[in-house]
């Protein structure tokens, strides 16, 4: 078993998907009905943040994880995995637009319901995607094949390209953060900067990820 603080990517595999899944679930069934003119803008910013990290997920796939599994011969559909981030990439590129319309006019029923729509047909995709990843990539399986020191440093490279291609951290961490349980959140704070929880996100990022807050969870 892996000790506690110690490298276990499948575990922060399934964080990342959690964090995902909720946002989701919270986007789709936010976009269900009218914005409330209080909390429009913020939704959309949601929304575009939900993006941002499922992009920042797949590249960090795509470019790091991946190809060192398959290195290590670690079992996985990967021609099937790269094609359906291929293919949520395309819906997230088709709600791009919608958003920026309603982020201009939140009244504008006919952009939201092809957001919802489009969301709805991405969690068709993203459900039995992830259930693939966990299948294969289990903390066994990359245990098997992996050492414990390349474990570390694909870890850092996987967090780092996560990071890098998840659009402004002042919405992409408060976002990570509070998409999750506070067990996950927990264990999600003790890879990142202690300076994060203490000073970034409840000081110098406060006002920017402010309007998330209704969709998030404990970020009061
Ligand atoms: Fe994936
Ligand atoms: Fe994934």
């Amino acid at each position: 078993m892996t000790k506690p603080g110690g490298p276990n990517i499948a575990a922060d595999l399934v964080r990342i998907h959690r964090v995902i899944t909720r946002g989701l679930e919270v986007s789709i069934r936010h976009t269900r009905a009218p914005l409330e003119a209080a909390t429009a803008a913020g939704l959309v910013s949601y929304v575009q943040t939900l993006a941002w990290v499922l992009h920042g997920h797949h590249i960090s796939e795509d470019q790091a994880a991946f190809p060192f599994f398959r290195q290590k011969q670690i079992d996985a559909p990967y021609l099937l995995l790269v094609a359906e981030h291929g293919q949520i990439q395309a819906i997230l590129n088709e709600v791009a637009p919608a958003l920026d319309r309603l982020a201009a006019e939140p009244e504008d029923g006919k952009s939201l319901a092809f957001v919802h729509q489009a969301l709805s047909r991405l969690a068709g995709i993203w459900y039995p995607h992830i259930q693939r990843e966990e299948a294969h990539l289990t903390k066994d399986a990359i245990a098997a094949a992996i050492s414990l020191e390349e474990q570390i440093s694909l870890a850092q490279d996987f967090a780092q390209k996560g990071q890098q291609n998840s659009g402004p951290a002042h919405l992409a961490v408060p976002f990570v953060l509070y998409n999750l349980s506070p067990e996950d959140r927990a264990d999600m704070l003790r890879v990142m900067p202690p300076e994060v929880i203490q000073h970034l996100v409840p000081v110098v990022w406060k006002d920017q990820w402010a309007p998330l807050k209704p969709f998030l969870l404990d970020a009061d």
